[in-house]
């Protein structure tokens, strides 16, 4: 077995090749002036089990194409299998025509990778599972929720642990937050928010905030799948200390910060947030922590690959 790193997340195909103990693939990735992208593999991966690492994030769509290219090379050079881990899949989101006319782009995505030969695909926390839907191969989805959690009460200290609430920034978000609150014996609530699905906006920015459950006085976890431009954190986590909350920490699993970190450093109501390393950032704030989740993967990879 051998592992082949895309361009987005190598310190993770690295991580994950040590911890397993097995080779990286030597390989090229160019882009030639007219954008299009050119790929080699450096080494023989003749009848080989291939783990294929990539996160499909910042230039999601330069890198699908890269994803694509790098996995047919590797059947066009005799690889036996591709396991597919992307700790981070883009494109879920859109796992629905939520109007007339649009396009399911996760069904898409699902049927390029299976077509150019993934044989199984590895995530964390998926937006929707109904993305997955759309794939004939097995694939497996996992939280990785509870691993930062447990980094956050240990640095809430475990005295603290009767006063932690586990919050979704939004009522799609519940399950999610649910599964992790309860793995740890945690209760939970939800922040209701919506969104106008033509311009994306949060409609309840305009029409004020709810909390369904417990929070006042507590220590609010704010958990999600996803920051983007981190909106729905920096409303949800104002909107609990309204509330009354005491404190408020976030665990999100893929800081993809499409606009840059501006607003995360800017607010004062959320003391930190820890994401995952599925998705690469050389330079963090710190309020902004990396939790690593490479025991989940190689534990994930040892049970389901043979
Ligand atoms: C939305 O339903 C997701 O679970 C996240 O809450 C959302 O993608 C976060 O986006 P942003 O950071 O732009 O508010």
């Amino acid at each position: 077995m051998k592992i082949l790193a895309g361009s987005t997340n190598q310190a993770f195909a690295r991580n994950l090749a040590n911890r397993l103990q097995i080779p990286m693939i030597s390989r090229e990735i160019v882009t030639f002036a007219d954008g299009e992208t050119r790929v080699r593999i450096g080494d023989s991966v003749q009848d080989e089990q291939v783990i294929f690492v990539q996160s499909l994030a910042g230039l999601v769509n330069d890198y699908l194409i890269e994803t694509l290219l790098l996995i047919d090379a590797l059947k066009d050079h005799g690889v036996k299998e591709v396991i597919g881990v992307f700790p981070y899949l883009a494109y879920a989101r859109q796992n629905k025509a939520h109007r007339p006319g649009e396009g399911v782009s996760a069904q898409t995505v699902a049927k390029l990778l299976e077509q150019v030969g993934v044989s199984k695909l590895i995530t964390y926390d998926i937006h929707a599972l109904n993305a997955l839907s759309y794939f004939s191969i097995p694939t497996i989805n996992t939280s990785v929720l509870p691993v930062l959690m447990q980094k956050l009460i240990v640095h809430v200290g475990d005295e603290q642990r009767n006063s932690l609430v586990v919050v979704a920034p939004d009522q799609d978000g519940t399950k999610r937050a649910k599964d992790a609150a309860d793995k740890l014996g945690l209760p939970h609530a939800f922040v209701e928010k919506e969104r106008d699905l033509e311009t994306v906006d949060t409609l309840k920015e305009i029409h004020g905030q709810k909390v369904v459950g417990e929070v006042a006085g507590k220590i609010a976890i704010l958990a999600d799948d996803i920051i983007s431009t981190g909106n729905t954190l920096v409303q949800a986590g104002r909107h609990l200390k309204e509330t009354g909350v005491e404190k408020v920490y976030a665990a999100v699993t893929h800081g993809l910060f499409s606009k840059g970190f501006d607003n995360l450093v800017k607010q004062k109501d959320i003391e930190k947030i820890y994401i995952s390393d599925s998705v690469y950032h050389p330079n963090l704030p710190p309020q902004i922590e990396v939790v690593s989740t490479i025991d989940t993967a190689a534990s994930i990879l040892q049970q389901n690959v043979g």
